[in-house]
């Protein structure tokens, strides 16, 4: 038996003012989205833009169903679309907000296990690293890729 490690980092930052311009515009598109969701029973509002290599930008938000499964997250809501419409282009960037009644979440909001998964694969399959932004009120957290979110990803 050998005990193996994973390291990862991920970056922090905390003066929204010092963002990147371009990235406080992926932010305020994913907040629109955030803002439009439909999450009548949750109550928690989830919006997810996204930044082709072509220069376009992509925005959902979670979508709920009174038959609970049969809703959708809004990372997945945006991927699917982003990858259906534009099957060639890669996926950049991807910021995720959300909210807490009238407030964007005090912590980041990290993406649920099978978005992650889903997120993976478009990384896979245009062999272009997602840069992911996560939100929060205090701070943002950035992975430079998908991989700090998945490891050990499954594969075959
Ligand atoms: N949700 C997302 O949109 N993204 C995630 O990564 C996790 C959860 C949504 C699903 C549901 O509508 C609400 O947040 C509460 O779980």
């Amino acid at each position: 038996m050998s005990i193996r490690e994973l390291k990862y980092t991920y970056e922090e930052f905390s003066d929204f003012e010092k963002l990147d311009p371009h990235i406080s515009e992926l932010i305020q598109k994913a907040r629109e989205a955030a803002e439009k969701a439909y999450a009548p029973f949750s109550e928690f509002k989830v919006g997810a833009a996204v930044e082709l290599a072509n220069g376009v930008i992509l925005s959902a938000n979670n979508q709920e169903n009174a038959a609970y499964p049969s809703g959708m997250c809004a990372e997945r809501s945006v991927l699917y679309y982003a990858n259906g419409n534009y099957p060639d282009i890669p996926v950049c960037k991807m910021v995720l907000v959300a909210f807490e009644g009238m407030e964007i979440t005090k912590n980041p909001v990290y993406p649920c296990g099978a978005c992650r998964q889903v997120m993976m694969e478009t990384q896979d399959r245009f062999k272009k690293a997602i840069e992911v932004w996560m939100v929060g009120r205090d701070r943002i957290h950035m992975v430079k890729s998908v991989d700090p979110l998945l490891p050990l990803k499954f594969t075959w």
